[in-house]
């Protein structure tokens, strides 16, 4: 049992390095780790495509699933991989309900009913199986962060939460394990996103917020390849939409995109 494992590490407080994934790693994923490794003397990942946060069944059949390979990925980094089984992690259905507030109710939250829920449930039981010092999230997934950081004020916990920079190809698509869906073509056009982003914060010099999201959209729609779900320029810290950039200390564009049916996620800091 990991608990039991881990007992030993908490008596001699000893520090644990939690990085919660859903597999199919890659070298984003791989970043997270490596921190982990440099902050702390345990480090545990978790492999576990928590059905309770998809909203679309298609999307978690074909979430990719290589164990085998995600072990030879990060072996020589943690000391402990974690895997459980649905029937393990949730014995019985999950009745947990989180308010999340504002945060929850944009963006992703917007478009994935329960999504954040889900996320919400899985991440405070390996909060709670683990009792890490620091966990490691990465900020593609920025909303996911601030609602963690929002979990761990909630529920009062003693952990640290970590965000670890966005990790991109050389032609700046961020790193997901969705890509590992895209055609060659598709793959071909994916650096669209960020390169738009780039635009955006360029753009952004002489554009308010509102017609900032407009040009986004007027790019996306050019470019018959995508489909733009959202763009959306929001303060940085309450994810809300924002009419001007001084009354923010810090503004982020974050964009949901559809390529060859595959749905990416992207965003960049602009202040
Ligand atoms: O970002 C992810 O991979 C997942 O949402 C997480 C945090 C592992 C929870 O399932």
């Amino acid at each position: 049992m990991l608990q039991d494992a881990l007992q030993s590490a908490h008596q001699t407080h000893k520090t644990v390095g939690l990085v919660p994934t859903m597999g199919a790693l890659h070298n984003g994923h791989l970043t997270l780790i490596k921190q982990a490794r440099a902050e702390n003397d345990i480090v545990v990942c978790s492999i576990f495509v928590n059905p309770i946060q998809f909203n679309n069944q298609e999307d978690l059949e074909k979430y990719p699933r290589l164990p085998e390979e995600d072990i030879e990925l990060i072996k020589d980094y943690c000391d402990y991989c974690f895997m459980p089984s649905v029937e393990e992690m949730y014995p019985v259905p999950p009745t947990e309900k989180y308010n999340f507030g504002a945060l929850e109710a944009v963006m992703e939250g917007a478009m994935r009913p329960g999504h954040f829920n889900g996320v919400g449930i899985v991440v405070n039981r390996l909060f709670q199986l683990t009792q890490p010092t620091k966990a490691y999230f990465g900020k593609k997934d920025f909303q996911q962060l601030a609602i963690i950081k929002q979990l761990v004020k909630d529920e009062h916990l003693n952990i640290e939460i970590r965000p670890v920079e966005i990790v991109r190809e050389k032609d700046g698509l961020a790193i997901s394990s969705r890509n590992k869906r895209l055609s060659e073509t598709a793959r071909q056009e994916a650096p669209f996103i960020y390169q738009t982003l780039l635009k955006a914060k360029a753009e952004s010099t002489h554009l308010l917020p509102k017609q900032l999201e407009k040009w986004i959209a007027e790019q996306f729609a050019a470019n018959k390849a995508f489909e733009l779900e959202y763009a959306q320029v929001v303060d940085a810290d309450t994810l809300q939409p924002i009419d001007d950039y001084q009354h923010s200390q810090s503004v982020i564009i974050c964009l949901t995109a559809w390529l060859d049916n595959v749905r990416l996620i992207d965003n960049i800091i602009i202040k």
